[in-house]
């Protein structure tokens, strides 16, 4: 490659970086741009972290048909638990929902400090 179009090439590397990286970010959920969250007590999650920030949702609604269905206690896997550690749902779920665009529709009838 001679020199000029090297130069070209170079050129449109670097303009297309940020938008590469956006992309990258996007994709993964994290990096750059991120919500900040209030770290969690207890130093760990009821599962892993990744699995969490993957599953939460699921989780939630199966703790709550074990719950609500057959009676098993929700304990840490259900909301109250989750609030016992992530006390504050503007700190936490919320700042990350609202970064995603989703809003859940519990806090109608459940009660999470926001
Ligand atoms: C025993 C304490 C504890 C309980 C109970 C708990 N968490 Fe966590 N959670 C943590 C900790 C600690 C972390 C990881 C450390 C951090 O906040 O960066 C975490 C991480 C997470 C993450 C990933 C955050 C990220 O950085 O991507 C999500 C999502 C999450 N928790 C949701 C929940 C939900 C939903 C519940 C209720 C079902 C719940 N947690 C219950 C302590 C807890
Ligand atoms: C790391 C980011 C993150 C954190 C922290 C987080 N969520 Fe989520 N949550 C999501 C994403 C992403 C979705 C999926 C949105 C979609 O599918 O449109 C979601 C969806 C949900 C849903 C399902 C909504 C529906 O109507 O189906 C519930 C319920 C939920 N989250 C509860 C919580 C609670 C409670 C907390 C705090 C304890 C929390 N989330 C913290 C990212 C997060
Ligand atoms: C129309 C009212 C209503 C809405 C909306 C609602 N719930 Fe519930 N939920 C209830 C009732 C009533 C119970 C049973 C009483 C109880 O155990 O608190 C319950 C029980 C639960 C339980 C098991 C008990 C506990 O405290 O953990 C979970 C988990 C749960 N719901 C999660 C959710 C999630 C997640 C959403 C949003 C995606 C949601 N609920 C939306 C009314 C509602």
């Amino acid at each position: 490659m001679n020199k000029g179009l090297l130069a070209v090439a170079l050129f449109f590397a670097v303009l297309a970086f940020p938008l590469i990286y956006n992309g990258a970010s996007a994709v993964t959920g994290m990096g750059k741009g991120s919500p900040v969250l209030e770290k969690g007590k207890g130093g760990k999650c009821v599962k892993e972290t990744d699995w969490m920030r993957r599953n939460h949702m699921n989780m939630l609604k199966h703790t709550r048909d074990d719950s609500v269905r057959d009676g098993v206690p929700a304990g840490e896997s259900g909301l109250a638990g989750c609030v016992s550690c992530h006390p504050k749902r503007g700190e936490f779920c919320d700042s990350c929902h609202s970064f995603v665009g989703a809003s859940p529709e519990c806090w109608r009838c459940h009660h999470y400090p926001v």
